[in-house]
């Protein structure tokens, strides 16, 4: 079926369930973004009217806030946590209080969303993730041929570090507490002797670091710029310190 003959309702119901996605990767690990799932989600917020719920928050009428049960897997613990209609929550998941997740974000199975975590608009998060308390991940819905923020599988997020403007975090990577990762913040790999941006490749460990800041200003007031540092590449040690409590899952 074509996405403009699904009802708004219909079109949510899938992005739930995952068999529609604003973006998914190929056999190669490559990225497509799907437009026209975006565009329709577009199209609901613009198309729907305001209405007041029960608990008198006030939102879009389509995009009412998600319920569970344990049928589906996820533990969506009580203490105020949202996910908003059109966000696809796959089972086993854990979301403490307060988390957000908004419409046509995609969480993986077995992911951690800890507290005060946000998973903003089509932020894609693959598997057995986990984002720390108070970490960040930036929604990108319009422009609408945006690739949104994408976490592969088995990343560690660390606690306040934010992802924005559709980095792309591969696979097994590491993102150490308060890293501040946007599209056009170069991330320098002492490993490799090269940099990257936009993307932090599989198993890297980055941490927070500063750069000086260029020109002759600059340089007279000793500024400098945020810069993420790949000090290593993920070993048993990372491994031992990202460990998730199991007892809490
Ligand atoms: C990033 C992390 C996983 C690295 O662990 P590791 O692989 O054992 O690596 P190490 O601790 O040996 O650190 C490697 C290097 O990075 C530096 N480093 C580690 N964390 C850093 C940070 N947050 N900021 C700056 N430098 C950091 C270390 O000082 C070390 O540098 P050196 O080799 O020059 O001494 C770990 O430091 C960490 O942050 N764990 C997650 C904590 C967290 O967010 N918990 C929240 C749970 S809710």
């Amino acid at each position: 079926m074509q996405l403009d003959e699904l009802t708004n309702d219909r079109f949510l119901r899938q992005l739930e369930d995952g068999s529609l996605r604003v973006a998914s990767p190929d056999d190669q690990g490559n990225w497509h973004v799907h437009q026209d799932v975006k565009q329709r989600i577009l199209t609901v917020f613009k198309t729907s009217g305001l209405t007041s719920f029960a608990n008198g928050s006030v939102d879009k009428a389509a995009l009412a806030p998600r319920h569970f049960n344990t049928a589906d897997g996820v533990r969506l613990i009580p203490g105020g946590s949202a996910i908003r209609a059109g966000a696809c929550v796959q089972t086993g998941v854990v979301v403490c209080p307060p988390a957000w997740i908004n419409t046509g974000a995609y969480v993986d199975v077995d992911t951690m969303i800890d507290s005060h975590a946000l998973v903003g608009s089509c932020a894609q998060v693959g598997k057995r993730v986990h984002l720390s308390a108070g970490a960040q991940l930036g929604g990108v819905l319009e422009p609408i041929g945006n690739r949104p923020v994408i976490i592969e599988d088995d990343v560690f997020i660390g606690t306040q570090a934010a992802v924005v403007e559709g980095v792309i975090i591969r696979r097994n990577a590491v993102i150490a507490p308060g890293v501040l990762l946007s599209a056009s913040v170069t991330i320098y790999d002492t490993v490799n002797h090269t940099t990257h941006t936009g993307e932090v490749p599989q198993n890297a460990v980055v941490v927070p670091g500063s750069r000086p800041a260029r020109g002759e200003y600059a340089q007279q007031n000793n500024l400098q710029l945020n810069c993420p540092v790949i000090v290593k590449y993920r070993d048993h040690n990372t491994d031992a310190a990202t460990q998730l409590e199991q007892a809490l899952r």
